[in-house]
């Protein structure tokens, strides 16, 4: 009975001891700082010299390091010496991410009596990861239709290093179309952005590639690449161009229903719905529509009515190209003269050009696109 109670009495004791040694000790705390990756053996000081313990103190002790975590230790003391040494590889990166301050908690502990000192090493970051971009292509589609002084955003490039070691500036390969631009947001990020200097026309080149490249400010000097595609989207930006500035065509008066009169054709430098041609015609008076036909699609003409050399001798009309959705517009004539198939043929030659010309000049006038 008596001895169990001096048992309890005598545990107490030593707690009370205990707490008084580990406060006791807690001033006895060292702190280094060392740069990640170093080899290991690496003496990071000597923690026997630093804590005032001899050598011999340590081994009689069993002088050990320990871990706050409880996974992995990455230094070593060694007994003979008093330095802690590297034992395991200090990866900042992999330790805090992006923290500005990394450390690491060790303990020395030695035994007899129980003594605990707490050791932090600083891991200060070098430059040992260079800026990476989430993919090597950045694609990009800009009409080119898209003003001078448009901007375009940039996937960022990544650094695991902080610091100057991360990635402080953006350079692109030099062109006539593009220069970049780089933001700072409030945390430090570094955005960039394209910028356009001079307007792209995707008739002249359907898209352009640039090498971007980020560079960090570490010495040495580690940069990443992407290339830049650009694809140049179409805009409406060409009319259609007729194949010729007037079509002319000579006609029997007794031409048969049917008959090809001529095939008009525009073509548009503008892809797609933009370059889509329908033809029709324009200003055409209610007699002369009921003489021709036009094909919206193939701009071919033909006769679907009966022509009259005594009515007229000629004829001017007009044919609208037109491209996409309702844009652009170009007009052009052309001047069908039809002859008395009861007048020699020598006569309808000599007579034909000048016809021609005339009608073209009492046409009203309206400027010709192309
Ligand atoms: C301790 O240091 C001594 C002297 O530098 C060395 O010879 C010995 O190998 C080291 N011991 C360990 C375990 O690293």
């Amino acid at each position: 009975m008596g001895s169990a109670v001096y048992g309890r009495l005598a545990m107490n004791c030593y707690c009370v001891v205990f707490l008084f040694v580990a406060l006791h000790f807690a001033h006895g705390d060292v702190s280094y700082t060392i740069a990640e990756e170093m080899k290991g053996g690496f003496v990071i000081g000597n923690i026997a010299k630093d804590l005032g313990l001899g050598i011999a103190t340590l081994s009689s002790r069993k002088g050990r390091i320990d871990t706050d975590r409880d996974d992995k230790r990455y230094c070593d003391i060694n007994l003979s010496t008093g330095d802690l040494t590297v034992s395991d590889r200090i990866d900042r990166e992999s330790l805090c991410g992006k923290k500005a301050s990394c450390v690491l908690k060790e303990e020395l502990v030695l035994e007899n009596p129980l003594e605990l000192h707490r050791i932090s090493i600083h891991v200060q970051d070098i430059n040992d990861n260079a800026p990476e971009f989430s993919e090597d292509l950045i694609s990009l589609e800009i009409r080119e239709s898209a003003d001078k002084g448009a901007r375009f955003l940039l996937t960022e490039a990544r650094d695991a290093d902080i610091g100057t070691n991360a990635v402080q500036r953006y350079n692109l390969q030099n062109n006539e179309h593009f220069t970049i631009n780089v933001n700072t947001d409030v945390s430090g990020r570094k955005h960039s952005e394209l910028v356009l200097l001079k307007e792209l026309d995707r008739e002249k080149e359907k898209g352009l590639k640039l090498v971007l490249t980020a560079v960090d400010g570490g010495s040495p000097q580690r940069s990443g690449t992407a290339i830049i595609h650009i694809t140049v989207l179409d805009a409406n930006d060409n009319a259609p161009v007729f194949s010729q500035a007037v079509y002319e065509a000579s006609l029997p008066e007794n031409s048969l229903l049917d008959t090809v009169v001529v095939t008009v054709s525009a073509t548009d430098a503008d892809t797609g719905p933009n370059g889509d041609i329908t033809y029709n015609f324009d200003h055409v008076s209610d007699e002369h529509v009921s003489l021709f036909s036009l094909n919206h699609k193939t701009g071919e003409v033909k006769v679907i009515g009966s022509l009259d050399y005594e009515t007229e001798s000629s004829i001017e009309l007009r044919v609208r190209a037109k491209d996409g959705p309702g844009s652009r517009t170009s007009d052009f004539k052309f001047v069908t003269s039809y002859n008395d198939n009861t007048l020699p043929a020598d006569q309808t030659l000599k007579k034909s050009p000048s016809d021609f010309v005339d009608v073209f000049r009492d046409s009203d006038g309206s400027p010709e696109v192309g």
